[in-house]
């Protein structure tokens, strides 16, 4: 058995796992969702799901990975045995890990798109050029599989690098410095944009809502974007709780990344609409926000390339500080049920999901036309992650950490809390969680 390995300290776990949370799901899709689904109405249903369906959730699932010490599978394996309850629960295992691969593998696809970009900005490329130009130039991008792969494998290998390296020297290391860099950066960027004529339409966008925008349909979708994006239902966070030491109470901490993980999103909304609406552009283009308005508006202000820069790189830190939590948890099991080494498990598991990446890039181009149920291969691995995988997986952790481990043991003192709080999260968890997971899962089968 390879010995386990643990976290410096405790901030260091709060940094990684919030480096975990703030993502590409903060920075590109929470922006453009908002925007799609009608502004300060969305962002209220969106809280209400971090808060009585996310939290409770993340908290069970770091609670899990922190009582086993242990990679998703044996987890599940090690405390149904310790516990007697049946072998079954080892599915949320498997499940989570093959989530991993499949969210990993379009994940890096975006975050190659944020590498050219950065590239993009740097070099000035785009100095000049008209609106539509603009917009050709991402449609040129998604055209040219040899870019995508180029920028795809690039991200792909800082990703295994930092893997490969092991939770202490690889995962702490990047984070320590990535995390308040990235902080930093976002900070710079609000004040830039709170600077600009479109500043007080973008505070009222954000924060005004209009009720008659909520509808089942945005519900689902706030729902499933909470889980998304507090890096729930695949061992994630598991993981990184099972490199906590056994008496770190695990409530708090939990509700410092959800709480931090909401105010970056909230930030990532205020340093760019302000921009959009300065240039008086459309909030709702969808995943193009931040790849067409946003460098359109840049390029229109002042100091554009710079901030264009700054954007961009504040998109890469976070894709790769959320890439290495997805990453890990597939490492971790290779590592601990295999006689291989983490090197060459994270090489393995990292190439393997490069390749599958490859399919997910071919889909804007060469293979757009290979449909599976009617979407393209890019879109299926999304859908079948965000709205099935990820649900599955989270349903599985929400009722084994309270049907098996809440009730065969004492807990308290793992979470940190008094027997009220407790019980309000153990109905959450227990009920209430897996209640609007099923809802959100029959959803995702049979509506969208
Ligand atoms: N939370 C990250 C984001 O918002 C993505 C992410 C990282 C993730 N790890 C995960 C999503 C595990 C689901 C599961 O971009």
């Amino acid at each position: 058995m390879k010995s386990q390995p643990q976290w410096s300290n405790r901030s260091v776990f709060l940094l990684a796992a919030v480096g975990s949370a703030v993502g590409l799901g903060n920075i590109w899709k929470f922006p453009y969702i908002v925007g799609e689904n009608g502004g300060g109405a969305f962002i209220l249903v969106y809280l209400f799901c971090i808060a009585l369906v996310g939290i409770p959730v993340l908290i069970a699932e770091i609670l899990i990975g922190k009582t086993a010490q242990a990679n998703p599978v044996s987890a599940f394996e090690n405390l149904a045995g310790k516990f007697k309850a049946s072998r079954f629960w080892v599915i949320f295992g498997f499940i989570g890990i093959i989530t991993g691969f499949l969210i990993l593998s379009f994940y890096s696809v975006v975050a190659g798109w944020a590498l050219e970009y950065l590239a993009v900005f740097l070099q000035n490329d785009l100095a000049g050029a008209a609106p539509e130009q603009v917009k050709n130039h991402f449609a040129d991008l998604l055209k040219s599989p040899s870019q995508l792969l180029f920028w795809h494998s690039i991200f792909m290998l800082l990703t295994i690098l930092i893997v490969a390296k092991g939770v202490n020297q690889g995962i702490e290391k990047v984070i320590s410095l990535a995390m308040p860099a990235l902080f930093l950066i976002l900070i710079i960027l609000v004040i830039y944009a709170s600077q600009q004529a479109g500043f007080s339409e973008a505070l009222a966008y954000l924060f005004t809502p209009d009720f008659s925008l909520i509808s089942t349909e945005t519900t689902l979708i706030a729902l499933g974007h909470a889980f998304f994006t507090l890096s729930l239902g695949m061992g994630a966070m598991m993981v990184y709780g099972s490199y906590l030491s056994k008496n770190t109470a695990v409530v708090r901490l939990s509700l410092s990344i959800a709480l931090i993980d909401t105010l970056v999103a909230l930030l990532a909304g205020l340093a760019i609409f302000p921009l959009i609406f300065t240039y008086g552009l459309e909030p709702s283009s969808g995943p193009s926000l931040l790849f067409i308005s946003l460098p359109n508006a840049l390029l229109a202000l002042p100091f554009g390339q710079f901030f264009g820069i700054a954007f961009f790189l504040l998109l890469l830190i976070a894709a790769l500080s959320s890439a290495i939590s997805i990453l890990e948890p597939v490492v971790r099991f290779v590592e601990q049920k295999t006689q291989l080494t983490r090197r060459i498990s994270a090489w393995l598991m990292g190439i393997i999901i490069w390749l599958i990446g490859i399919s997910a890039l071919l889909a804007f181009n060469e293979w757009a036309e290979v449909k599976l149920f009617g979407r393209n291969i890019f879109d299926s691995l999304d859908f079948l992650t965000t709205n099935i995988l990820l649900p599955l997986g989270g349903l599985g952790i929400s009722l084994f950490a309270t049907w098996v481990l809440a009730s065969k043991s004492n807990i308290l003192s793992s979470l940190g809390i008094g027997n009220l709080a407790y019980k309000i999260w153990y109905w959450l968890a227990a009920i209430v969680a897996p209640a609007v997971i099923l809802m959100i899962a029959w959803n995702g089968l049979f509506i969208s």
